[in-house]
């Protein structure tokens, strides 16, 4: 590093990871960290969690404001007929499935998606947008199939999104209690301010780069471990204490080598991130649905030990977690199954950028050697 002499003085401090930054205005999520409150377009989570659909969500992103009943059935409609892929893509998911993660899977193919669009003006650009949340869907389901080597399952758009991707990816019915729970987990993941991967979406959509490079962005930036893939760490945390007997012992060692427990912590909630009880009552009624429930009082004696010993939250990831298992979602497929929610903020962010753009452009502060001699290469 070089020292504070040879900086480029004349730039503020930088906030290392944008921490406190209020990068543009929004009028998707609002978020109070400091009082555990989210809202979409002003409607607060526990209303939205209590009696709303995903398909609902959808709509409000994306009209900032709740569907009538033809709005929501035309929205719920649009969505099932693009859980269809390009039989093009299909191939791309062939060649890929079980030879590199879903999620790099998941990657190629959102980008694949947009060899298959063609340029549209902004006012004709949400339909487009639209298509990729029900491609998305029935893209992770057919991974999933291909790479277990079983027949990918045709959509049925007469289902809701939530019950009809499950069906597509395990090939069975499921319950009410397993559609309303993915269905819920949706729900709460949808939209999240400017995370990582809506920054880095709005970013690339800032260059007027096209939607679905922008979307791609995305799907990058959220299969990193410190964004998307807490849950999938946690559950095998869950799993690897395996018992409710087991979680003060584990918990304290935890703590005592200062080592970090997934699904615990969060950069603005100060308290209880406030999906987090909703994914908790929904885990535990699929659990019990189950008719064995270690896994879920595992995971709740684990929250209890690690609030004894540290003031710290529990944040979307812990019960998130157990309710993705409790759904029979192996644990690989948790990200991907985010980005299946977070798509619906993501598509309304970027067409929220691209409704008032401004190029995206910070400074960095050069730190490095100053007024350097240039030697030529023939006498290095
Ligand atoms: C989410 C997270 C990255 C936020 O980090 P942050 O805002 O930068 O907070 P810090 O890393 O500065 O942590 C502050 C303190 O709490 C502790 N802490 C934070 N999260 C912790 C966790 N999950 N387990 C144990 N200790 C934790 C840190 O060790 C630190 O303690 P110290 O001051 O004694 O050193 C962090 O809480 C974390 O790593 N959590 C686990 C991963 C996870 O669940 N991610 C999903 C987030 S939705």
């Amino acid at each position: 590093m070089a020292s504070r002499s040879e900086a480029s003085t004349a730039l503020p401090e930088p906030s290392k990871g944008l921490s406190g930054i209020v990068a543009a205005d929004t009028t998707l999520s609002f978020i109070d960290g400091e009082k555990g409150i989210l809202k979409y377009c002003g409607y607060g989570i526990d209303d939205l969690a209590a009696s709303s659909s995903f398909e609902e969500v959808v709509c409000l992103l994306y009209d900032r404001s709740l569907p009538s009943r033809e709005r929501l059935a035309g929205m719920r409609a649009r969505i099932g007929a693009a859980r269809v892929l390009p039989s093009e893509v299909k191939q791309v998911i062939e060649q890929l499935a079980g030879r590199t993660s879903p999620m790099s899977t998941l990657r190629t193919v959102v980008s694949a998606l947009g060899h298959y669009e063609s340029n549209v003006p902004l006012k004709e650009l949400p339909p487009k947008a639209l298509r990729l949340v029900g491609q998305i869907a029935a893209a992770v389901a057919m991974i999933h199939r291909l790479r277990e080597g079983q027949a990918p399952i045709e959509a049925n758009p007469e289902r809701g999104h939530a019950a009809d991707f499950l069906h597509m990816l395990l090939g069975r019915e499921v319950t009410e209690t397993q559609a309303r729970a993915l269905d819920l987990y949706l729900i709460l993941l949808a939209d999240h301010g400017f995370n990582a991967s809506t920054f880095s979406g709005r970013v690339t959509a800032g260059t007027l780069a096209n939607l679905h490079s922008a979307i791609t962005s995305s799907v990058g930036t959220l299969s990193g471990p410190l964004h998307g893939g807490a849950n999938e760490k946690a559950m095998e945390m869950i799993i690897k204490v395996g018992s409710p007997d087991n979680a003060a012992e584990w918990v304290a060692e935890r703590i005592a080598a200062k080592k970090r427990i997934m699904g615990f912590g969060h950069r603005v909630y100060k308290v209880d991130d406030p999906r987090a009880p909703h994914l908790k009552a929904s885990s535990r009624a699929l659990w019990e649905e189950r008719g064995d429930t270690t896994l879920f009082e595992t995971s709740v004696a684990i929250e209890q030990a690690v609030k004894a010993a540290k003031p710290l939250i529990t944040n979307v990831d812990f019960y998130s977690a157990t309710l993705l298992y409790g759904l029979d979602i192996p644990t690989d497929l948790f990200t991907p199954l985010f980005a299946m929610s977070r798509v619906a903020g993501w598509t309304a962010h970027v067409l929220e950028q691209y409704g008032d753009n401004r190029l995206i452009r910070p400074r960095a502060r050069y730190v490095g050697k100053a007024d350097r001699t240039y030697v030529p290469l023939k006498q290095r």
